[in-house]
């Protein structure tokens, strides 16, 4: 995501400000650092977007420092670290202005944050970049959409090393978070149930940050709590994930027309339905792409992927291709063992097994599905003399 640069302030002697925090606010993209003794009397060459002070009640009152410099710099964000962690004291901090209250030394990971969210709230304001939004969707339950959006979503954060969401739409079975080991905890109705406040730090508290590289936006695990989303929340969460993501991926409910899942696929680039090369599961996908092209869907943004690929099934890829009068975007081959495996083991398959034949099968989707005119005709598997299928 292309960004805006920061300017940052901090009035504050070096030796006040912790050296760690300082290395951080100093290796930040995007972001100018300039230090300062007196910000009031300085010339500035830019005009700062943040500004970090110390808290010295000894010496200034904090509160009329803070309303002196918002006077001047209207435009700015101003952060204070303290000491002082009287409630009565951060509330007269905040109603004068300041827009984060840290701790001296400031937590290196709330600093940055708190950051991040300003540069995202101007993002907001002015131009944004959004970032791009996959879909998976099974033409009948059982087909590995969640296996697919979760193994993809890994491989494209270890791949890209770029920002990615998963978001578990099927907020009826939740599956996502088992293959991912996450225990019950924060997920997608926390932000509908508080939707009166939502913002990015809301959106960041429903999400868990996982050691596969991906943040995880987690569906009920009561479905009877999944009536609590409704389609202007996921909108609200989509317009946002994008915003704050340079990659969202989807698992939707198979088949489904529901309000909240076609609001994941309006917000989705690239739609796969999965199937497989079964008669039900094909004729599925067909009507599936009918109607949500119906619907209004742009048919370039549909593609259908084949899982479970075993050479020799009840169809060949030739008749499922007449009956979808599409080209089959990708081929995921059959590999009960290891996807079983990984799933007891709650570690995504890429991860877990790097070397599986499947594991490099979906590395190498993530590629076309991100790029997919410098990929070609191939489509993850190989015929008998190296040709591709
Ligand atoms: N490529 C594959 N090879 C073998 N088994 C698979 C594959 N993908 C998925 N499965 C199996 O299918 C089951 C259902 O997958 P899941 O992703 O939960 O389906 P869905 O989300 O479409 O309902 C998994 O438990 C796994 O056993
Ligand atoms: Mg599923």
């Amino acid at each position: 995501m292309p960004q805006e640069t920061l300017y940052i302030a901090l009035e504050m002697e070096r030796d006040a400000f912790d050296n760690k925090a300082l290395k951080a606010l100093e290796s930040l993209d995007q972001t100018k650092l300039t230090l300062c003794a007196d910000l009031t009397r300085e010339k500035l060459a830019d005009d700062p977007t943040i500004i970090m002070i110390d808290d010295r009640p000894e010496e200034i009152d904090t509160v009329s420092r803070v309303r002196t410099l918002k006077r001047k710099f209207s435009g700015a964000e101003v952060f204070v670290v303290s000491t002082d962690q009287r409630p009565q004291h951060i509330v007269n901090l905040m109603k004068s202005g300041v827009s984060e209250y840290l701790g001296n030394p400031p937590d290196i990971h709330e600093l940055i944050t708190a950051i991040e969210e300003i540069r995202i709230k101007r993002a907001n304001a002015g131009q944004v970049v959004q970032g791009t939004t996959y879909s998976f969707v099974g033409s009948k339950g059982g087909l590995g959409s969640t296996v697919l959006a979760v193994n993809a979503a890994v491989s494209l954060a270890a791949k890209s090393r770029q920002s990615v969401l998963l978001c578990d739409m099927s907020l009826q079975s939740g599956d996502a978070s088992v293959l991912l080991d996450v225990p019950a905890g924060r997920t997608i109705v926390d932000l509908s149930r508080n939707i009166h406040r939502f913002d990015v730090s809301l959106f960041r508290g429903a999400v868990t940050r996982h050691k596969a590289g991906i943040d995880f936006l987690a569906a009920p695990p009561d479905p009877e709590d999944s009536s609590d989303v409704n389609a202007d929340h996921a909108a609200q969460i989509f317009d946002l994930s994008n915003k704050l993501y340079e990659h969202v991926v989807v698992d939707c409910p198979a088949m489904s027309l529901d309000p909240c899942t076609l609001t994941a696929l309006q917000a989705s680039d690239r739609i796969f339905i999965v199937t497989d090369l079964s008669v039900t599961a094909v004729r599925n996908a067909s009507r599936y792409r009918d109607l949500i092209e119906k619907i209004g869907f742009d048919p370039s943004r549909i593609e259908f992927v084949i899982n479970r690929y075993i050479k020799g099934s009840a169809l060949s890829i030739e008749e499922v291709e007449s009956t979808l009068k599409k080209k089959i975007f990708w081929l995921f081959p059959n590999d009960f063992i290891n996807v079983v495996s990984s799933i007891n083991r709650g570690t995504p398959l890429v991860n877990f097994q790097p070397g599986a034949v499947l594991s490099k099968n979906i590395n190498e989707f993530v590629d076309k599905m991100q790029n997919p005119s410098a990929c070609g005709n191939y489509r993850g598997l190989k015929g008998t003399f190296g040709k591709a299928i």
